[in-house]
Parts: structure tokens; C-alpha cells; sequence
């Protein structure tokens, strides 16, 4: 379940093209069991219409501070003091200045100005032209803004729709949602680097084929992204997968096992917590040809042989700073059947305090998983769900574990 549901969130809109994503936000948002309350300015009202946020918000916006609906008039005061959080975007330069200085010639500013400070976050997502961007003077605002406390979200780099290319543009919905999933998150994980491995590895026969498994690499990339959110600095070394990286997660892209055993130790001593997740080949082939290996037509099949990779997770886990504890190494272990038998051997096989045990053939592609904890004292099973929840679970074990 999100960190977003059940919270009350005030969408307020400022004029900017980018009003347009703040549709596909309030939508988001409301998915992700937000109750939406739009307040939008005169300027944002040119952009996108009050009906179109009342629809997808299920709630009348809120333009005036002259509204009359409120008993008391006082809307800046009631919407301000019943929010989790105010979220503007888009967040024009025009907006930004404003409240800097602390303005307050209609609603929304007046709304932001009013906020108790320090129960009700005020995140801004910057939206403009590049060259307004860049301006000193905005640099120096959203340096006084971060100053006075206000969370000032990344700005998105692309095409913009001036038909200048540049830094500047508000981030995509899905984005927001995701920067304020991991402003929500309590950060157990602040100052630490987790390093964690996924996908399946690819082991070259010839140019054109080789050998691999059924990892999809969602486990992995969804302990990244719980990784992150609770706070840690994550580096995800990748085997071949189509998924897009977690926001706020450095990625490094590797194919076969000796790829990823050279990414992960190049990332090991800056880590606290290493998870290996993906599912590395056991053997490669003895020899990758350099070029395609071509039928001769006489029924004759190649005759292949393999050697053993390296063990990534045994080789880390045996370092100084594995066995040592500095470095927490955390296995998988992607089993048939017996989980509770291999997974304990395994365990104490790699060296590792605490692996993870599921049914791979089961859980291969699939959104949902279930896992078993096994550590020196005993297993404690995660039930079924989906992977998201389960890393969401697992990180927050791992962080009772550390030193
Ligand atoms: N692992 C690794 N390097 C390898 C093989 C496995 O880092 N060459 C890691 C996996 O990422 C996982 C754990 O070791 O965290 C167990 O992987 P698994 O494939 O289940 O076990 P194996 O060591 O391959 O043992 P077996 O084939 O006997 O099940």
C-alpha cells in the first residue's frame, strides 16, 4: 500500500502549461487513496479548467479567497489546517517569487502563507522556460525557498513547449507521485548506501545466443526503489531486463556474471548493505565463439561445455568487510521445492547473516511473491503480496539488523 493513502493533500495549480500533467497528478493521487482539494489561481485558470480538476479531484476547487461557501470565509485558514501537505504544481517563477516575499493577493499564496509551518509540509514542482530556470534570479529564489524550509522538487530536462530544449520543465506525474511516496517514508535508511543486484545474467555462446533464465529482475529493482524511499543512497547493478530504473536510483547496466561481479566490487566498500538478488548463471560456456556458429549440414550439433561463474554474493560476503559484519550481505535463494531446507544450507553455504528464501518458478515475472527470512536463529515467513509491499517488509528488517 502507498505512503500517500489515506492523506489529504491540497493540489494548488499556479499558471503554467504544465497544468495539463497536474490533471494526470490529481488522478494519481487520488489512485493512490489521496483525498485531492484543487486550489488553482487566475493564471492557472487560463491553462486548465476548474471542471476538469472538480471531476478528476471528486471535490468543487477552490479559486477565491472570497469564497462564500466557507461559513466563515476564511478558506485560506480551513483548507490550509485540514491538509497533510500543500503541493503545488505546476509552480510558475511568477508563484515562486511570490512566496518568497511572502505574498498573498489571492488564495493560494495566501493559503501557503497561513499554513501552520511546521505540520503542514509545502512542496513545490518549478515549471518554466529554461532561460527562466537558469535566471539568477530564480537560482537564488529556490535557494531561499529550500532555506525557508519549502521542499522544492527537481525540475525535468527535454523539449519544452516554447520549442526550446532545456532544464526547466515540471517533472511527469508519475514522477511527483513518486518524489512525494519517498517524501511520506520515514528515512530508517538515511545516510546509508545499499548496493543490490537483479535480473537474470546473460552468458554468450556466439554473437547471436546464449544462455540465461526466467528472472524478470522485480524483486530486485522493487528493493531499490524501498531502498531509496526509506532514505539510503542505491546502487543497482542490472542484468538484461526491460524495466525502467527507480527514480533516484544510480543504475549500472551489466550482462554476463563477471560484468556484475566487477560492477559490484567496484561499488562494495562505499556500501553498508549488499542484496543480491539476481538470479546469476551458475556456468557459462568454456569458450564464446566470435562469430555465429553456423550448421555444416551434416546433422552434427555443437558440443558445448561450461565453466563455474564467479559466486558474487560468497565472494562479497567473504571480504573483510562482509565477514566483518560493516558490510550487511543479504542472499536469495530462488528454490523448486524444500525452501526452508536449501535456504537455511544456503545461508550458512554463502556466509551471509540473513537469506531470503522463495519459490522461483512461482514468482519469476510475476508482480506478487512471497519470502521466507532465515537468519542463525530461525525463519520468519512474509506472506503473500506484491513485490513492492514485500521489499517495503524486507527493508525494514534489514534495518533492525544493522550495527
Ligand atoms: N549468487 C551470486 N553469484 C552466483 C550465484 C548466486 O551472487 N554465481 C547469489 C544470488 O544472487 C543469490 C544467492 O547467491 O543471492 C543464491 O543464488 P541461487 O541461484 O539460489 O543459488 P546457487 O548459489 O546458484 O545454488 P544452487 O544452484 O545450488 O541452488
Amino acid at each position: 500500500m502507498s505512503t500517500l493513502a489515506g492523506k489529504h493533500i491540497v493540489l494548488g495549480l499556479s499558471g503554467g502549461i504544465a497544468a495539463f500533467k497536474s490533471a494526470e497528478l490529481c488522478r494519481a493521487l487520488v489512485k493512490a487513496g489521496v483525498t485531492v482539494q484543487v486550489v488553482m489561481t487566475q493564471a492557472a485558470e487560463h491553462f486548465m479548467t476548474a471542471v476538469t480538476m472538480q471531476a478528476l479531484s471528486g471535490r468543487p476547487v477552490y479559486t477565491s479567497q472570497w469564497d462564500p461557501r466557507e461559513a466563515n470565509n476564511m478558506a485560506h485558514i480551513n483548507l490550509s489546517r485540514e491538509a497533510d501537505a500543500i503541493v503545488v504544481a505546476p509552480a510558475s517563477a511568477d508563484f515562486m517569487s511570490k512566496l518568497l516575499h511572502g505574498g498573498a493577493d489571492e488564495l493560494l499564496s495566501l493559503m501557503c502563507l497561513a499554513r501552520p509551518i511546521d505540520q503542514v509540509p509545502l512542496i513545490v514542482a518549478p515549471a518554466m522556460n529554461r532561460e527562466m530556470w537558469s535566471n539568477p534570479a530564480t537560482q537564488r529564489n529556490v535557494a531561499q525557498l529550500k532555506a525557508d524550509g519549502i521542499h522544492v522538487l527537481d525540475v525535468g530536462q527535454g523539449d519544452q513547449a516554447c520549442g526550446e530544449t532545456g532544464d526547466g520543465r515540471m517533472l511527469e506525474a508519475e514522477e511527483i507521485l513518486e518524489d512525494l511516496e519517498a517524501f511520506f517514508t520515514l528515512k530508517v535508511l538515511a545516510g546509508k548506501a545499499v548496493l543490490v543486484t537483479a535480473g537474470p545474467t546473460y552468458e554468450a555462446i556466439d554473437p547471436v545466443r546464449g544462455i540465461t533464465n526466467l528472472s524478470s529482475g522485480k524483486m530486485g529493482f522493487a528493493i531499490a526503489r524501498a531502498a531509496r524511499m526509506a532514505g539510503a543512497t542505491v546502487t543497482l547493478v542490472a542484468g538484461p531486463v526491460h524495466l525502467p530504473t527507480p527514480r533516484g536510483v544510480q543504475r549500472v547496466d551489466v550482462r554476463s556474471a563477471r560484468q556484475m561481479l566487477d560492477a559490484v566490487q567496484l561499488n562494495a566498500d562505499a556500501a553498508d548493505v549488499f542484496i543480491a538478488t539476481a538470479a546469476v548463471a551458475d556456468w557459462r560456456p568454456s569458450h564464446s565463439a566470435d562469430q555465429k556458429i553456423k550448421k555444416d549440414g551434416s546433422g552434427q550439433t555443437p558440443e558445448l561445455s561450461f565453466v563455474e561463474n564467479p559466486d558474487i554474493l560468497a565472494t562479497i560476503a567473504q571480504s573483510p568487510r562482509g565477514a566483518s559484519g560493516d558490510l550487511f550481505c543479504v542472499g536469495f535463494a530462488a528454490e523448486s521445492q524444500d525452501l526452508l531446507a536449501h535456504a537455511t544450507a544456503k545461508r550458512i553455504r554463502k556466509g551471509v547473516p540473513l537469506l531470503v528464501g522463495n519459490i522461483g518458478p512461482a514468482t519469476f515475472g510475476q508482480d506478487d511473491n512471497a519470502l521466507l527470512l532465515v537468519d542463525a536463529s530461525g525463519a520468519r515467513e512474509l506472506p503473500h503480496a506484491s513485490k513492492q509491499a514485500l521489499a517495503v517488509q524486507l527493508i525494514d528488517d534489514i534495518t533492525h539488523r544493522l550495527k
